[in-house]
């Protein structure tokens, strides 16, 4: 569900405002929210929450612009966060450190000072060496730690093999026999105080069992662990509900978080949530310019001023973004590949796509832009980093401004005298 409509002079329509004006005033590439959709997404994921004693951290790996942080801090959500940079952004847009959980495999020694320092609600730990440090770091800041371990549940969520998390052969997590056994050495250190139990199996999930198979493989452990005297106070069960990028019929939230409830009647436990995409995920375009138009003997290109560099997904994962004319089209459509101007041949926004004929200087939405786009983009080639503009009532307001030359060069030194 999203609010980019055509209207009556078939002109497309973020939250009601034209894109060709915010492209005309902002230029292109530009990333467009629709504010609308984003506060209607949050509504959709917390109502069938209500009365559940749960917290919301959003994951912000999705997204993590401070305007649109501070809607999630103002909408009493959390934050999950990987990096020390993530953990100051949050702050930074005002999320209480008491709703932030702090997962990734690769946490370092300044990272997990500044998340005891400023009084996380969790670590979700990924190994037992880390566990160690956390408990080393904890006892020199004179604090205890607050943690749970993210089980690695081995359930197959039948995603895309990069994003998924929550197999023996992935990274992530640690598996479920030595879980115990970490729980139990936990249970003896003397700057750890074990709060939860925590899994997150992937992302772009379109079922729903294969997070209720993990919730059980959970629920075994919790057994488990609860004879042996070890209880806890918060059950993560991490994101990854999907949403629709063509066809794919994700659940709604509604029924995902019905499904959950229903799984853990009896457990007594807060539940948190990590939702990145289904939050974000639709309420975002790529606006972009066709530059030129490519015909070779084999295919025809549209090369637009987007990239790979602002948005990966095609080139990482095969992804696909529905293309819309910013001006309705009618007519025949022809197969194109949509290109961008970085010199990789991964460098494509759509691949063998029937679209309407576009020529120099017509304007394209790469939809579903909202979840892993910007945060993703780079400054590969040189290019500047695009804008990101919120719309709401009528109106625009550029959160992100466009890199300028002077942006890309800032830090950089060249060392006189040894060149
Ligand atoms: N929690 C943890 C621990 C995660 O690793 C992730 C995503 C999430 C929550 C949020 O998952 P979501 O609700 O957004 O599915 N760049 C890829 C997606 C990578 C997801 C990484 N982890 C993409 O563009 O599809």
């Amino acid at each position: 569900m999203h609010d980019f409509e055509y209207d009556g002079s078939g002109r497309l329509c973020c939250a009601e405002v034209p894109l060709e004006t915010i492209a005309r005033e902002v230029g292109t590439p530009v990333y467009c929210y629709s504010l609308p959709t984003l506060r209607r997404h949050i509504q959709a994921f917390e109502e069938p929450l209500t009365g559940i004693d749960h917290q919301t951290c959003f994951a912000m790996k999705a997204n993590s612009n401070l305007a649109i942080l501070t809607l999630m801090a103002k909408s009493g959500l959390g934050a999950d966060v990987v990096s020390g940079g993530e953990l100051f952004r949050a702050m930074k847009a005002g999320i209480p450190a008491s709703k932030v959980v702090y997962s990734g495999v690769g946490k370092t020694t300044e990272e997990i000072d500044m998340a005891i320092s400023e009084g996380i609600l969790m670590f979700n730990i990924e190994s037992e060496e880390e566990l160690g440090v956390i408990n080393e770091r904890a006892g020199a800041l004179g604090r205890k730690a607050p943690i749970s371990i993210r089980v690695n549940p081995d359930v197959d969520p039948q995603t895309h093999p990069y994003i998924s998390t929550g197999m023996k052969q992935n990274k992530f997590g640690i598996d479920i026999e030595n879980s115990v056994r970490q729980y139990l050495r936990a249970r003896d250190m003397e700057h750890i105080e074990i709060v939860g139990i925590d899994c997150h199996i992937g992302s772009q999930l379109t079922d729903i069992s294969p997070f209720i198979d993990a919730v059980d493989r959970l629920k075994v452990i919790i057994a488990d662990l609860g004879a042996q005297g070890i209880t806890f106070r918060y059950l993560d069960l991490g994101g990854g509900l999907g949403i629709t990028y063509s066809s794919e019929q994700p659940p709604h939230p509604r029924e995902y978080c019905a499904a959950i409830i229903d799984a853990v009647r009896g457990l007594d436990l807060k539940l948190i949530f990590e939702p990145g995409r289904v939050i974000v995920g639709n309420t975002a375009v790529l606006l972009t310019k066709v530059l030129y138009r490519k015909v070779t003997d084999k295919k025809t290109f549209v090369v637009v001023d987007a990239g790979m560099n602002d948005l990966i997904r095609p080139a990482l994962y095969q992804a696909w973004h529905d293309i819309l004319p910013v001006t309705r089209k009618d007519g025949p459509t022809h197969r194109v590949d949509v290109v961008g101007p970085i010199c990789e041949s991964s460098d494509f926004l759509a691949k063998d796509r029937d679209l309407p004929a576009f020529s120099r200087g017509d304007l394209i939405a790469v939809m579903s832009a909202g979840a892993y786009g910007f945060t993703m983009a780079s400054n590969y080639n040189s290019r500047p980093k695009p804008p990101e503009v919120l719309v709401d009532g009528g109106g625009y307001s550029v959160v992100i401004h466009r890199q300028s030359y002077e942006d890309l060069v800032a830090g950089e030194t060249v060392p006189e005298g040894m060149i």
